[in-house]
């Protein structure tokens, strides 16, 4: 039986790399450098399968590529705001990604450029390389203490309220959090998290101010010049969800002028590019979408890949179907 075609955008760890080459028709991009346009329309018409990740944009001028042979997008990330996806409903073309298995590990990077920014960790590191460090005196690099701080979330599902958890049971802070949902009992009795009515409460009563929200166009800018003014001068932000939620300017600004403390970022506004005002600042850590890069979650997320694309192949009903 000849086996389907399935085309995989960028390397993933070697052994889901070598299920792929057991199973299916593979086609992997050996170099990993990142496809353009082109190429992608060109995949969509010779595979019965793409495996994007989120970094590889479908926007619907490739999507709506003729004589498709392709009718599932097997998403290598959780993030699907690089897929058109009403375009890809209009095409007929299956989207699936890869929750839960990040959870954890984009929670734990949330934390540690909240602790990064909380007490100045790239700066002093900076600081160290230099040769400029004069030694330990009272006053050196004062920062702001975690231990016992109100944690404000933006969008409390998965990895929000594992932060969140990771906050208050670590580091005893106070939850609060904005979502248009409300957190289950349990999770709200064991986090003692309070529901604010609003974003703007959020970013007015939290010391640390975490974005866990969706990118679209709803949250386009959600941080901006005006929601960054209602935040306190000694409070910190920390965005591991999508750059396109900040607006990069105004943070920048922000930061620059000290209408608040420090940042802490993993993603930006058309990454890899990230905007240059950030690169003079010592108030900002900045990581490069490190969120779900451990070996153990990357090989978890090529699992999923492999189960949604068995299911769909199988006929079965799919595990993670976004469109
Ligand atoms: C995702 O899966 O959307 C993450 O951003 C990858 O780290």
């Amino acid at each position: 039986m000849t086996k389907p075609k399935v085309f995989i955008t960028r390397r993933w760890p070697a052994s889901v790399e070598e299920k792929l080459r057991q199973r299916y028709d593979v086609t992997l991009n050996e170099t990993d450098r990142p496809l353009t346009a082109d190429e992608f329309r060109a995949a969509l018409q010779e595979y019965d399968a793409v495996c994007p990740t989120v970094c590889d944009s479908f926007p619907t001028e490739v999507l709506n590529v003729d004589n498709k042979r392709c009718k599932i997008l097997a998403n290598f990330g959780v993030g699907f705001n690089h897929i058109d996806i009403a375009a890809a409903k209009h095409h007929q073309l299956i989207v699936t990604n890869t929750p839960d298995v990040l959870t954890q590990s984009t929670a734990d990077i949330a934390m540690t450029l909240l602790l990064m920014t909380a007490r100045r960790g790239a700066e002093g590191d900076r600081l160290v390389r230099a040769k400029k460090w004069d030694g330990w005196c009272p006053t050196h690099m004062l920062s702001a203490n975690v231990t016992g701080a109100t944690l404000g979330l933006i969008g409390f599902g998965r990895i929000g309220q594992a932060m969140a958890r990771k906050a208050h049971h670590g580091f005893d802070m106070k939850i609060i959090y904005f979502n248009p949902s409300a957190a289950s009992e349990y999770v709200t009795q064991d986090l003692h998290a309070t529901r604010c009515n609003s974003v703007e409460e959020v970013l007015q009563r939290a010391d640390f101010v975490s974005l866990h929200c969706p990118a679209g166009e709803k949250t386009k800018h959600l941080i901006n010049a005006n929601t960054l003014a209602l935040m306190k001068p000694s409070a910190h932000l920390i965005n591991t969800a999508r750059g396109d939620v900040v607006d990069s300017v105004a943070l920048c600004e922000a930061l620059k002028n000290k209408h608040i403390a420090g940042a802490g970022l993993d993603v930006y506004e058309n990454e890899p590019d990230l905007y240059e005002g950030f690169l003079a600042l010592d108030n900002v850590a900045l990581l490069p979408h490190l969120g779900s890069a451990t070996l153990e979650t990357r090989t978890a997320m090529g699992e999923k890949v492999l189960a949604n694309l068995a299911a769909y192949f199988a006929g079965n009903p799919l595990p993670d179907r976004v469109a």
